[in-house]
């Protein structure tokens, strides 16, 4: 029986949290005096909390001292987590539980790898930790994509060789991670900004089982332009 790994992002993968960061670090920022645009919020898709409220305060020319940062990214996540308080199921993103099952039924390896410290509980809320047999998540890991330690450590859990894993991602930081990793690196989300990805989709409507069935065979490998010799 052919056993792959099946890595999943959490942000922007299987919820839509990408929104509520927004909101929470919009409201931080402009508390502050920092002004704060979509266009930056998508900068920090896949970026740490505490790389993320440097990178603002860069944006803004702003320094704090070490325990003004502390404070302002506890406010920023007693802001986010009352959002994520508020969320179920219905905010899992379209047929993210269809491909779940699919893979569960197929038997193959599910973790989860992301760089949110609160992935096990937004994974409750909406009702999908069982589904996942290993979870990584910010606490877990002592390096940020796009350092492929997240999902090696996913990959370690599985007991599945890197090679022989897939991560779905939404940011390219998660994307440069993968290829680091050496696995197949499927980007959610547009072309244009996930190109290093192997394969890219909208979302996972997009993902046929025949798709998923011929990875899981072995028929569709990384794209070799992916594969560097040096890591
Ligand atoms: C990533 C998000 O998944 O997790 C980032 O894409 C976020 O936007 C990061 O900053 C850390 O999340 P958290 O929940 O630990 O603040
Ligand atoms: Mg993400």
């Amino acid at each position: 029986m052919n056993k792959k790994g099946f890595i999943f992002d959490l942000d922007g993968v299987i919820v839509d949290t990408a929104k509520y960061h927004f909101l929470a670090w919009k409201q931080l920022a402009n508390s502050i005096g920092i002004d704060f645009s979509e266009a930056q919020n998508e900068q920090l898709k896949g970026v740490s909390r505490v790389r993320s409220l440097e990178k603002i305060l860069e944006w803004g020319n702003t320094s704090l001292s070490e325990d003004e940062f502390m404070r302002l990214m506890g406010l920023k996540n007693d802001n986010y987590l009352n959002y994520i308080n508020g969320m179920d199921e219905s905010e899992i993103l379209p047929d993210v539980t269809k491909i779940l099952n699919t893979l569960i039924e197929k038997e193959q390896g599910i973790a989860l790898g992301s760089a949110s410290k609160n992935a096990r509980s937004i994974l409750t809320k909406v009702n999908l930790l069982e589904k996942f047999q290993s979870i990584v998540d910010g606490n877990d890991v002592s390096k940020a994509k796009p350092d492929p330690e997240v999902f090696l450590i996913g990959a370690q859990l599985l007991q599945i060789k890197p090679e022989d894993c897939i991560v779905f991602e939404d940011s390219v930081a998660g994307i440069q991670a993968a290829n680091a990793a050496h696995m197949i690196a499927i980007g959610i989300g547009e072309n244009d900004v996930l190109h290093e990805a192997d394969f890219v989709f909208k979302n996972f409507t997009e993902i046929s089982i025949t798709f998923i069935e011929d990875i899981i065979s072995g028929k569709i490998k990384k794209e070799p332009k992916n594969l560097s010799i040096d890591n």
